[in-house]
């Protein structure tokens, strides 16, 4: 057998293919890209995570690119968070070029050139579908996270929440919860003293002050109604899957708002999502670039959970990869529940470079055909040592990769074709509508009100009954209000009882 034959049986023989894959690339050998040894990666374990890292320029964004392509092909939507405003062009063609002709042949696949089904989505003001969830979503876990709560701060929002809760008050915005920690500490302070004890007023100030800074950073745009439903990710056209595109160019002044923002999209697609049991394929797969910015900024309480539900999202058929310069930017913890390893080139250019260096090529696992440390920093543009699990979940060996190109336009999409692809867009439509965020304030004051009313009477005050006074308009708000969050908060609200209930670390914070 000659070095390339042995080369190619190497690779195949730790793959097994029985079910359905995606083809990566091709191996190559002493430098040159091997026909007929192609990397597979299979849909089976593609629930099971991965890593994208390497040096800027070396072509992690496009590989993320590639992945999702793959996967949308095979009817499999995914969520991809675009930090640097480079993934819109996955909605047109990619150009034939000589070079992405010649690479494609190279690998022995057809280079058929297409625009997928994408949804581009914001929790700014950016264009797209806005997502948005209400404080009473978000939970008190969660909103006592991205303030950055010490524990007793942290039982005053849990009090707020359980109070509001009996009282099917709906905290839909920022403002709500202000005007009840107000209330808390003015017109209701005896009724809340009598059932749940004294609440510090001073903690009170300090959770009102880091809700302002909170706002200022831009957060209250992400707070409110219509609150998005992870399912809607879960969608596919002409039997592609949809490609979700976040934007997020402009969250990189706030990474607690986005860590946050990204423990909160889990936590809900954990929720929402039933079991998925041993499927073939993933029922959506989540991509991170940049992702270091998740990690560098979260305190150690954040990661905890970030880890824990990153564990256990896989059971719903749920897989999150990572893109990253380093996989030293992602916790140890996390990096051991990876399964499928794209690894571009490294750059040594200081001691601490050469360090990482040979830290990750430690973790990768050993090939006769190559010096890991050397190929490492040695590979071009598009290139990758990949290695993924197999079916039966054993890794495969390790292989420098050509990597194949994307399908898809490489550069961004114009702003007229943003605007075309915004205003087809059905989701857009159905979450954009602006919902009067006044009114909802109004009825919580007005609830607030009655209650005190109540009190009074010393009766003790349960949901507001239905007054006659209401004017039709009054009354058509309060039915959309309850139609939408209070039913849907109660609900909830019950469901997540029992599934914080599973997230030890959840429940342990409540
Ligand atoms: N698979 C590929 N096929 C063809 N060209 C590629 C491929 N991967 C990368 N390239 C080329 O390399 C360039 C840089 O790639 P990319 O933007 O993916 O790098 P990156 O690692 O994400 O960089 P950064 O760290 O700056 O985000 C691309 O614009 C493209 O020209
Ligand atoms: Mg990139």
């Amino acid at each position: 057998m000659s070095q390339k034959e042995q080369f190619i049986s190497h690779l195949a023989e730790g793959q097994v293919y029985k079910k359905d894959f995606i083809v990566m690339g091709t191996g190559i050998l002493n430098g040159e890209p091997i026909q007929g040894a192609q990397i597979k990666v299979p849909l089976k374990t593609m629930n099971r995570h991965g890593l994208i890292a390497g040096a800027t320029g070396t072509g992690k964004t496009k590989t993320l690119q590639v992945i999702a392509e793959q996967l949308s092909l095979k009817g499999i939507p995914s969520v991809l968070m675009d930090l640097k405003g480079d993934l819109s062009g996955l909605a047109q063609p990619g150009e034939a070029s000589d070079f992405i002709l010649n690479r494609s042949q190279k690998i022995g696949v057809d280079y058929d050139p297409m625009g997928l089904p994408v949804e581009l989505m914001s929790i700014s003001d950016e264009k797209g579908v806005r997502l948005k969830a209400t404080v009473s979503e978000f939970g008190p876990v969660l909103i006592s996270q991205i303030l950055d709560l010490n524990d007793t701060q942290r039982g005053v929002i849990a009090l707020i929440f359980r109070y509001c809760d009996l009282q099917h008050l709906p905290l839909v915005d920022l403002k709500d919860l202000k005007k009840v920690l107000q209330y808390i500490t003015n017109e209701g302070k005896e009724a809340i003293t009598k059932e749940f004890g004294r609440v510090s007023s001073a903690s009170v100030n300090t959770i009102m002050r880091k809700i302002i800074e909170l706002e200022q950073e831009g957060a209250d745009r992400f707070f409110g109604e219509k609150s998005f439903d992870v399912e809607d990710f879960v969608r596919s056209k002409y039997g592609r899957g949809v490609i979700s595109v976040i934007r997020l160019t402009d969250i990189q002044s706030s990474p607690k708002l986005f860590s946050t923002f990204m423990l909160s999209l889990l936590s809900e697609i954990y929720e929402t999502f039933p079991e998925q049991g041993d499927d073939d394929k993933p029922k959506l797969c989540l991509f991170i670039d940049e992702a270091h910015l998740v990690f560098s900024n979260a305190s150690k309480d954040l990661l905890e959970k970030i880890e824990a539900i990153i564990k256990l999202i896989r059971s719903k058929g749920v897989g999150v990869y990572f893109c990253t310069q380093t996989p030293t930017d992602v916790p140890d913890s996390v990096l051991g529940q990876l399964g499928l390893k794209v690894q571009h080139a490294l750059r040594a250019f200081t001691a601490k470079d050469r360090k990482a260096i040979t830290k990750t090529a430690e973790n990768y696992p050993e090939s006769p055909y190559y010096n890991t440390s050397e190929v490492l920093t040695s590979m071009g543009i598009g290139e990758a040592l990949i290695t993924a699990l197999n079916e039966k979940g054993i890794p495969t060996p390790l292989a420098h990769t050509l990597v194949r190109a994307p399908i898809t336009r490489m550069d961004i999409l114009s702003d007229q074709e943003i605007d075309e692809l915004v205003k087809d867009s059905d989701l857009a439509s159905k979450y954009n509508e602006e919902i009067d965020r006044e009114s909802a304030f109004e009825l919580l004051e007005k609830k607030l009100e009655k209650l005190e009313v109540e009190q009074e009477k010393a009766v003790l005050p349960g949901p507001a009954p239905r007054t006659s006074r209401r004017t039709k308009q009054e009354e058509s708000l309060i039915e959309e209000l309850s139609k939408n969050t209070m039913v849907r908060q109660i609900g909830r609200t019950i469901f997540r009882e029992l599934t914080r209930g599973i997230l030890g670390s959840f429940s342990r914070k409540r």
